[in-house]
């Protein structure tokens, strides 16, 4: 039996990726959950299984060796998913200090303690323990508008402060792997969207914003390119990198889901009117009115997108959800899950967001 030590399971990824773990494997694994709780990390998204016998939670940081250590000590730890991250660009471009400090020195923390936790008397590691670092395409850069696609062997390129930690982050993981043979593996994904997603990323603030009659503020000319992945899907590659990959390898993560943000905007549009019954009051709120072009957001990048080429053909891995259907069940899930977002907006999340929007 496996026991996995998840990082930062409390937010967006790592919560739906704990969810596809125990739907896949049931009591056949262990889950630990280490996570700060910063303003993205929220236990409610686990509260249908905070209760299993073979999943329990520790409020912690991972730039604290201490208790990083612990961790490792108390168990025989045989996984690491490492997610815990600060993750959002443009406050990556308000405060890039808490970026560097959590991606870069927290990974640095996290290597080092499963290092030390996994090394046998003789220098070698114990065998059949692994670790996985989750990424992001951003650290390739930005691609033309006209052609490319980021594949493992594109040159890092960051421009944010946060893909440019993300690269800092990833460069150990190389470093633990080229210098002490340490197994891992690190997965560059694109842009995932979902049920959890903090309402900050363009989707889910989108559809929130599109169903209180908010402006939908659109960066620039709206015609940057993302390239999209339903959260379910990533979920399920990580899983198979870190079972079916070859150790000490990169897998892009991602599939030719590409789109402007001004079409995502224009069919979270379409979609709630298709699905909001005429009886529902929200659905005259929902209008193409609402779209507001605002400031650019500082070195905006300006296409992403993977070719998955590498999964597909070593591991089988493709992306199953279109987006059409992707987009749909996210939707559904933002409409049963009112209270949830009612609980992530106000608050804090409300301080920030007029003061990062009131002046583009
Ligand atoms: P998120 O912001 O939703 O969640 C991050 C989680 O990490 C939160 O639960 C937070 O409390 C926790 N955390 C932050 N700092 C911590 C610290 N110092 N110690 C312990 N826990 C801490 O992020 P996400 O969107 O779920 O992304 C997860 C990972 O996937 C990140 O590493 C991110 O770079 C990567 N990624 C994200 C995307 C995307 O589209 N969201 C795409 C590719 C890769
Ligand atoms: P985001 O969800 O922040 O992800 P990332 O910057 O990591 O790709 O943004 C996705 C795209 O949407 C990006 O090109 C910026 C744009 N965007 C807007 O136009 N308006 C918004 O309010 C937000 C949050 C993003």
């Amino acid at each position: 039996m496996h026991t996995y030590l998840v990082t930062g399971g409390a937010g967006f990824i790592g919560s739906n990726y704990i969810h596809y773990m125990f739907k896949k494997y049931g009591d056949d694994i262990r889950i630990i959950n280490v996570d700060k709780l910063t303003y993205a990390g929220n236990l409610e998204n686990l509260k249908d299984i905070e209760n299993r016998a073979n999943y329990s939670f520790v409020r912690a940081d991972i730039c604290d060796k201490d208790a990083i250590s612990a961790i490792f000590a108390k168990d025989d730890i045989d996984r690491v998913v490492h997610f815990a991250a600060e993750s959002h660009v443009d406050r990556s471009i308000e405060n890039p200090e808490v970026f560097v400090q959590t991606n870069v020195i927290g990974t640095a923390v996290m290597l080092n303690c499963a290092k030390a936790a996994w090394t046998l008397e003789d220098g070698t590691f114990k065998p059949d323990h692994k670790f996985l670092h989750v990424s992001t395409d951003e650290v390739y850069g930005s691609l033309e508008e006209d052609g490319g696609y980021f594949y493992e062997t594109t040159p890092y390129a960051p421009h944010s402060p946060y893909s440019a930690s993300k690269a800092g982050s990833d460069m150990l993981v190389k470093a633990y792997m080229d210098t002490y043979k340490f197994p891992a593996n690190i997965t560059n994904c694109s842009n995932n969207y979902g049920p959890f997603q903090f309402p900050e990323k363009l989707i889910p603030l989108i559809i929130n914003n599109a169903l209180q009659g908010k402006k939908l503020p659109v960066y620039g000319d709206g015609k940057n390119v993302r390239d999209w992945l339903y959260v379910e899907d990533h979920a399920k590659a990580i899983d198979m990198v870190q079972e079916q990959g070859k150790l000490f390898e990169t897998y892009n993560v991602g599939g030719h889901n590409e789109k402007q943000n001004i079409e995502i905007i224009h069919i979270i549009l379409d979609t709630l009117r298709d699905m909001l019954p005429e009886s529902d009051p929200r659905r005259a709120n929902v209008s193409d009115d609402l779209i507001t072009y605002v400031t650019d957001r500082k070195g905006h990048d300006r296409r992403y997108a993977i070719a998955p080429d590498k999964i597909k053909s070593e591991i089988g891995w493709e992306p199953e959800t279109m987006f059409a259907e992707g987009i749909r069940k996210t939707i559904k899930w933002f409409f049963e899950n009112e209270e949830w977002m009612k609980n992530v907006t106000s608050g804090d999340y409300e301080k920030y967001y007029d003061s990062m929007y009131s002046n583009r």
